[in-house]
Order: structure tokens, then sequence, then C-alpha cells
């Protein structure tokens, strides 16, 4: 079936009736689609018949200060992984067609939108969860992907679902890494190529700690072995040039985000944010303990 193009909502809903029957899978997205994006769209293919994508970048969610205005917009090569991928329907809505001008509600991502990423991105969970419960209410989709690269979002968008009782189910999907391990992203593509080798050192600490819980199982090194193993490395490359800036590392309850006690046992998410240059990047890892 060819791609349909759906530039607003009324387009979206003609789109949708369209599809016929079968099971519809969301893929939200802001663009720029790399490889990580075509590893969610085919994994939306193993959980449905119709893929529906959506491409907006949604001011919601960006700062004052952050990259709203620069971030990179490459419809045209969007469409074409997207048809690659079998898509059904791309929905690329502007943000007039998004939001009413007088709009008065939103969602809040209450106290786990606060910590970690949120603590460093005020208002930003609340402006994700906002634009995705709208777009589960346009595109009503039977199933949803979204990749772990994003955990903390991807941990709100399942307490969302959950406290708000969407009726849609979310289904995670693997980081995607370059092989040298950097993990895809839109953002890589700020990067200069000094830059690059800095921004390495994210899933090197990763690696690191991971490294030490796997060695913890054996002996004892727990959470403050497996963080002060991964900051080791990042305290190294905050001499390099350009000097990594860590903006946080922590090993967080991956339902809650809070840090975990001591005697943690089970899976925790090592999780990494820094600044290298003008780009700020994430990354993280989901250990064993
Ligand atoms: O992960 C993203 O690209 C965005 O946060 C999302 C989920 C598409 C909402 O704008």
């Amino acid at each position: 079936m060819d791609l349909t193009v759906a530039a607003d909502r009324a387009a979206l809903d003609k789109a949708r009736d369209e599809l016929g029957p079968g099971r519809i899978a969301l893929v939200p997205t802001m663009g720029a689609l790399h490889e990580g994006h075509r590893s969610l769209l085919r994994l939306a293919r193993e959980h449905a018949d119709h893929v529906v994508v959506s491409v907006f970048v949604n001011p919601l969610q960006f700062g004052p200060n952050e990259d709203f205005s620069r971030y990179p917009r490459t419809f045209d090569a969007d469409l074409r992984v997207c048809e690659e991928e079998g898509v059904a329907v791309v929905f690329a809505p502007s943000a007039e067609d998004m939001y009413l001008p007088d709009r008065q509600v939103q969602v809040s991502a209450g106290g786990m939108g606060g910590v970690v990423e949120g603590a460093f991105r005020p208002g930003h969970f609340d402006g994700v969860l906002t634009v995705v419960l709208k777009l589960f209410n346009l595109v009503r989709p039977d199933v949803a992907v979204f990749g772990q690269k994003d955990a903390q979002q991807l941990a709100l968008i399942r307490r969302m679902v959950a406290d708000l009782d969407v009726p849609v189910s979310i289904v995670g999907a693997p980081t995607v890494r370059e092989p040298d391990g950097l993990a895809l992203s839109s953002r890589n593509r700020y990067l200069s190529e000094a830059d690059r080798r800095t921004a390495l050192a994210l899933s090197r600490a990763l690696r690191a700690g991971a490294a030490r819980a796997g060695a913890a199982r054996a002996e004892i090194a727990g959470p403050a072995g497996i963080l002060d193993a991964a900051r080791a490395v990042l305290e190294e490359a905050a001499r390099f040039d350009p000097p990594l800036l860590l903006d946080y590392l922590i090993l967080a309850d991956p339902a809650t985000f809070a840090p975990v006690a001591d005697d943690h046992r089970g899976e925790a998410i090592l999780a990494v944010a820094a600044k290298v240059g003008t780009t700020r990047l994430i990354d993280n890892m989901v250990l064993t303990l």
C-alpha cells in the first residue's frame, strides 16, 4: 500500500478510515529519522497490521534555551525512510493544528517528571506527555512504540497510560548504537568529529558500570561501586578537548527513576546526560543487580 501523508487532523481521520481492518501501531517521532527509528518502525510492524508515524517537532517539550529552532528537520528523507519501512500513514501536523491558541490544560508528569532528566529540563516531560496523549487520542492506536534510549520518557509514558487508563499498549525498543558504541540520536548530527570522540565516553562509562555490575554478582560492589566505575570514565573525558560536561550520572529504579538503595536487587537503569560542545546527549543501560 502507498504511503499517505496527512498534514492535518482531518486528513489523518480520512487516512485512518481508509486503512481497513487490523491493528494500528503508532510510532511518535520528531523526524530526522535514523537507523534507531527504523528499528522502532520494524518493531511496530511486528505488533500491528498498519503503522502510523507522527513527525512533529513539539514546541511544548523544549525549554527557552534549548534547540527547538535548530532541531534537524529532514521531512523528505523521513518520508523515504517511512516508505522503505512499509509505513501506511505519516501524520505531520503544524503546531497550529496540534495546539489551540487559547489552550489551558496539559498533562503533568508529576514528581517523577521533575527528577533526573526533568530536573535539568523543567516542564519537558509535561510537554512530552501532553503531545503523546494528544497523538494517542488523534490516531487511536492499539499499540505505540518508543525507544529505550529515552528511558525516563518511556517510563513516564507507561505511568501515564496506567494512571489515566489510556487504552494503548506500550512497547519499548532497545537502543541502537553505532559500532563504536555511540547511541543513535537525531542530535548526533550536531557533533563535530572532535565532539564525537568526547561523546563516546558516555557509552564507555555505561559499559564500565555494567562490567562492575557483572563483577558485583560474584563479589559485592553495589550501586556505589558501579557509579564509581562509570564516573571514572566521565572524569577522564572532562579533560578532553572539547570536554565532557556532566549533567548527571544515576543508577535509578526503572519504574520511578528514584536512585536505587544500596541493597537494591533486580533491574536498575544506569543513566547519564552530558554536554559536549553545544550538544546535550543522554544515554542509559539497563543493569541487573
Ligand atoms: O522521543 C521523541 O522523539 C519525542 O519526545 C516524542 C515522543 C515524539 C514526543 O514529541
